[in-house]
């Protein structure tokens, strides 16, 4: 009998140990869960400090330091859960959306693990897994609720109708958020990953820098983002002031590019729950992580009867346990992929 055969004959199981695999940027990333929330182990070996020297992810040292780093962070994610791979019932992996040489890596390894094993291989996208990481922080936590999603590669507010439909209200026309927290910290001399290095900065700054409000007249939704034009803005402003002989504090820059891109955040947020009637707001995605974008949401829905739920830090930014809780919910509706799966650099919202 075929893989494929075997799995299809499999029967769910009613608490499902599913392990999570993560290499789509430059995080290899393990983890154990069960029964989709309870997290039994978890592994993250970053190659960051590789790419800082050249100021942003350089794909190539990424796929191959996930190529040494896949099965060491596999052992310890079993070894720290006291589980041999014939426990796992399934094998999730994010096949889409990233870098293709560093997906390929974790796609390729998973399969391999559940051809061995014959186990169920579940596809797993990277941004439905950022949105997961919401249930793993509040596992009572039930659709409807309102995401939104700020990462490195992604910027959008999403109405979750259910665990499997996405309506995205709208998303960025060009430049993600976190994209341009780190375009920003290369201009203000700060290195890679910018996004936390800006914040940092920017506590020792203040809002007096003026920069444009965002998609000012514009004629699509007014869920959308466009952070290409605050970042030129940003830069301009920093070369036009050089450039004058006009001494530059960069974290008053730090603070104002922050306000402004928290401030597009909060807007089209409230908007989102007033158009929805939803009660519940989540955040997903490494610039979850932003303590004043988490600070400016908790003040937002002070007073309000609005849940907010923001995932610890560490699972805003890529981890496998998000993978293995979007796994679970792709298990549960037989979500099993051939041993045939390619990755995907771009995936769909939806
Ligand atoms: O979700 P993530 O880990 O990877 C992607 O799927 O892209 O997000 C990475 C992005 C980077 O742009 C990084 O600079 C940003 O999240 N980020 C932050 C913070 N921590 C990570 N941005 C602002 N403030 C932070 N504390
Ligand atoms: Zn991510």
């Amino acid at each position: 009998m075929s893989y494929e055969d075997i799995v299809k004959q499999k029967q769910l199981k009613e608490n499902p140990i599913i392990m999570g695999i993560e290499t789509s940027c430059d995080e290899t990333a393990v983890a154990i869960t069960r029964n989709g929330s309870e997290i039994l182990s978890e592994c993250i070996i970053s190659s960051a400090t590789e790419h800082a020297k050249f100021g942003g992810v350089v794909p190539e040292i990424a796929s191959r330091n996930h190529t040494v780093a896949i099965s060491l962070a596999t052992e310890k994610a079993l070894k720290d859960a006291n589980l041999t791979l014939n426990d796992i019932d399934a094998f999730a992996v994010t096949y889409g959306a990233g870098l293709l040489g560093a997906l390929l890596v974790g796609v390729s390894y998973a399969k391999a693990l559940a051809f061995a094993t014959k186990k169920p291989l579940i596809p797993v996208s990277h941004v439905r897994g950022h949105v997961s990481a919401s249930y793993l922080t509040k596992p009572d936590l039930k659709p409807p609720f309102v995401t939104l999603l700020a990462s490195g590669g992604h910027t959008a507010v999403i109405a979750v109708e259910d665990y499997y439909k996405f309506n995205v209200l709208g998303s960025t026309i060009d430049d993600a958020i976190g994209e341009a927290f780190d375009k920003v910290a290369r201009v203000l001399n700060l290195s890679y990953p910018g996004g936390p290095n800006v914040e940092n900065l920017a506590k020792q700054g203040s809002n007096n820098v003026a920069l444009p409000k965002m998609l000012k007249n514009y004629k699509g939704s007014e869920f959308d983002f466009s952070y290409s034009g605050l970042k030129t803005a940003v830069i301009n402003y920093v070369h036009n002031q050089q450039a004058k002989g006009k001494e530059v504090v960069y974290a008053d820059v730090a603070h104002s590019f922050q306000k402004n891109a928290v401030d597009a955040v909060i807007e089209r947020i409230n908007k989102a729950v007033k158009k929805t009637g939803y009660k519940t707001v989540c955040v997903s995605g490494g610039v979850g992580a932003n303590g004043y974008l988490r600070n400016a949401l908790l003040e937002n829905f002070k007073d309000t009867n609005v849940t907010l739920v923001l995932p610890e830090k560490k699972y805003c930014t890529d981890n496998g346990a998000m993978i293995a809780m979007e796994g679970f919910l792709q298990y549960k509706r037989y979500n099993f992929a051939p041993l045939t799966l390619n990755a995907s650099a771009v995936v769909s919202l939806k």
